[in-house]
């Protein structure tokens, strides 16, 4: 038997409750990990309150590190005792132990420690693909990054800056704009006293931003927009202030040919080579030194309810993980 945070119902986070569960041997292509470190993730808050709707009651977490206690049948890549990373995959990653498809894990070099891999790899790969694939990062771009202070963000401003990138980034105070600053952010905006919109133009002399890295949504697609240069690529990956309406395709058209996409880790992290590539690709950057790990808060894995109202109302910066 186990402890795992499970939820019954969506809502806010009062819902998630601390139980016990019973785990059971590793099927066939699974692996069995007892976690060291869980990684927290706002996507966490959107399947808890059901805005991405799952079969209830369900577990919760895409993110762990931890070491590998079986091995179910035909699982050949993993033995018992390996050190391990995931971030996808079935939710259940809020718990001690759990198992999960062995085709989702990768080993975890020993330069990095359980806790940064749980706090990296999720928002590390979704760097990884925002800026290597979705739009690739040319030296000498200037480009927008929102809640660059954030989890992703903080990774993506340095990374961003590594390929040479002149990086601006919105953020909700300036205490905020001072830690993006110290992580490659040329130019933080405080969004929430001054218009983003116009200090873009401002900063690229009115040309405008080849691509935007929107993950706040609601509040900020539009203005967003608004920042791209002519066939600018609007990059609209998630939903902090809630989800984008309806929206008027031709739109694009009038404000420039631009484009626009909807990315998401899944499908970037479908092929099992394309997995072991990104995590490779980000190991180094991290080994380098070029991407430093910011982890901010640590809770208690039973605490996970606080830790939700924390991320939801802007008080996290960087990284943040549960701790079993
Ligand atoms: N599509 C994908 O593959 C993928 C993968 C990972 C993450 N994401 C998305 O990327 C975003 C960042 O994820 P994260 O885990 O690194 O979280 P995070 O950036 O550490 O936290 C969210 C941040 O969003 C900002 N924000 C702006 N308006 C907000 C509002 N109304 N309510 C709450 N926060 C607001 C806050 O920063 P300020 O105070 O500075 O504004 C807050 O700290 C999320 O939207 C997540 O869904 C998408």
């Amino acid at each position: 038997m186990a402890h795992a945070i499970r939820f019954h119902q969506t809502g806010g986070p009062e819902v998630l409750r601390w139980e016990t569960v019973d785990v059971g041997a590793p099927a066939a292509g699974e692996v069995s990990v007892r976690h060291h470190a869980v990684g927290l993730n706002y996507i966490d808050t959107y399947h808890r309150s059901g805005l991405y709707p799952v079969p209830l009651p369900s577990g919760l977490g895409l993110e762990g590190a931890g070491v590998v206690e079986a091995v179910g049948e035909g699982v050949t890549d993993f033995v018992p005792g390996d050190r391990v990373a995931y971030a996808g995959g079935p939710l259940g990653a809020y718990a001690e132990v759990r198992n999960l498809p062995a085709h989702r894990v990768v080993k975890l070099p020993a330069t990095l420690s359980f806790e940064q891999g749980a706090a990296v790899m999720l928002q590390g790969l979704t760097a990884q693909y925002l800026l290597r694939r979705t739009y690739r990062v040319q030296p000498g771009d200037t480009i927008l990054i929102h809640a660059a202070a954030g989890g992703v963000g903080l990774i993506a401003c340095q990374w961003a800056k590594a390929l040479g990138a002149t990086v601006i980034g919105t953020v909700g105070s300036d205490a905020k704009a001072e830690l993006a600053r110290a992580h490659g952010c040329d130019h933080p905006i405080v969004y929430t006293r001054e218009n983003f919109t116009e200090r873009v133009r401002e900063i690229t002399g009115g040309a405008g931003v080849p691509v935007v890295y929107d993950s706040i949504g609601k509040d900020t697609f539009m203005d967003s927009l608004r920042c791209l240069r002519p066939l600018g690529m609007m990059v609209l990956f998630g939903a902090a202030s809630g989800p984008v309406p309806p929206f008027d395709l031709n739109l694009l058209n009038t404000m420039g040919s631009l484009y626009l996409t909807r990315p998401g880790i899944v499908a970037y992290t479908a092929k099992r080579e394309d997995l072991v590539a990104m995590a490779n690709e980000l190991f180094e950057v991290v080994e380098s030194g070029k991407v430093r790990i910011e982890i901010n808060q640590r809770y208690a894995l039973m605490d996970a309810a606080q830790a939700h109202r924390d991320l939801e109302a802007r008080r996290t910066t960087g990284s943040t993980i549960l701790l079993p």
